[in-house]
């Protein structure tokens, strides 16, 4: 698999990973090596990580507790710490070993670290593989809010090594799944064909979609990296969402919801909004809710938590003014941003969520 190249990053796969990692390390003469990893991914994925560095480097491993709740400028100010502690300077590198939110804080981290030291991301999961470790998206989570405090800023290369993904438990491996249906949606109808049939997935399938997977993305990001139109598309089905995910992460009563568990509602919803706004057709919206609840069952929203969520909308990062802004889709592979939505429409797409 050939590497995917962008304007300030690389992607690179399998094989070929630790052969440019050791060209870079070796060339770019570090002061210091900060590797991040969350306790998961220093127990599972660690060894074979450090196994694949062929020479001795002066390497410190800092370890966080895993999990979105720990995406927080707490976290990183005690990372900050330990850098300045470690005596990391403008020519340490740091590389993030794990999912996205240890690529997502890692990246931050690095970007404001001193101004900025370079870094590399080394995706453990799949929704990290296909997304969160590509487009040079950073940051972390204010209160429940998610990623409303980052920058954007690519990381020296990417590295998709797709062993790592023998360790993840199933319900992390769909929550990527999530990312992996939305770039079809968005972008491209024969990708979203073949993702519609997961059950007939083999492992050799599923290196192949990863790839095309990040292709997607990648020329999506390449054309736009500060998200001033069409990066807009990767949101669909994150309005709804991210609002979703917002309130169960403060409602810990309810049961757990994965990124990808949020998303693959949210992009229902949408798809419902889609088909009464835009043209897609019922025949459509039913494949897409199939092919979602097949591997995402459904989640009972209570209808009294509708307004509650309809209210962290206001905090999407698309919002202009005021005005709440959908990425919506034309038909399946094309997508349309800035639409806007009634409180009715959205109501009703709920309902739909429920009646399925
Ligand atoms: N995850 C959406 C983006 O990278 O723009």
């Amino acid at each position: 698999m050939k590497p995917i190249v962008s304007k300030d990053s690389i992607v690179y796969f399998n094989s070929s990973c630790y052969t440019a990692l050791n060209a870079y390390l070796e060339k770019a003469n570090h002061s210091k090596i900060f590797i991040l990893v969350d306790s998961n991914t220093y127990e599972h994925c660690y060894a074979h990580f450090i196994s694949n560095i062929e020479k001795e480097y002066d390497i410190e491993v800092i370890e966080i507790e895993p999990g979105e709740i720990n995406k927080n400028i707490e976290t990183c100010s005690s990372i900050w710490s330990v850098l300045s502690e470690y005596g990391a300077d403008r020519k340490s590198l740091m590389i993030n070993l794990g999912g996205g939110v240890v690529t997502d804080l890692g990246g931050f981290i690095a970007c404001t670290y001193k101004r900025g030291i370079n870094y590399i991301n080394i995706p453990t999961s799949l929704l990290a593989m296909v997304d969160a470790s590509v487009g040079g998206k950073t940051g972390v989570d204010l209160g429940n809010l998610k990623n409303m405090i980052g920058v954007i800023s690519e990381s020296e290369m990417v590295l998709v090594d797709t062993q790592y993904l023998g360790t993840l438990p199933t319900n992390q491996m769909c929550s990527g799944f999530a990312e992996m249906l939305k770039h079809g949606l968005i972008q491209d109808k024969d990708y979203w064909s073949k993702m519609a049939d997961l059950s007939k997935l083999t492992i050799e399938d599923l290196d192949q979609l990863i790839y095309d997977s990040v292709i997607i993305k990648n020329k999506i990001v390449t054309e736009d990296p500060t998200e001033q139109n069409i990066r807009k598309y990767l949101n669909f089905g994150h309005t709804l969402g991210h609002a979703i995910e917002s309130f169960y992460l403060t409602h810990p009563e309810k049961p757990e919801l994965l990124h990808g568990e949020a998303i693959a509602i949210g992009m229902i919803l949408e798809g419902f909004i889609s088909k009464e706004l835009l043209s897609v057709t019922d025949k459509e919206l039913k494949q897409i809710s199939d092919v979602i609840l097949a591997t995402f069952p459904k989640v009972s929203i209570d209808p009294n938590d509708r307004k509650e969520i309809m209210e962290l909308l206001i905090h999407d990062k698309k919002n202009e003014k005021g005005t709440i802004y959908f990425v919506l889709l034309n038909t399946v592979g094309d997508a349309k941003y800035n639409c806007t939505v009634s409180d009715e429409l959205i109501i009703k797409s709920f309902e739909y969520y429920e009646s399925l």
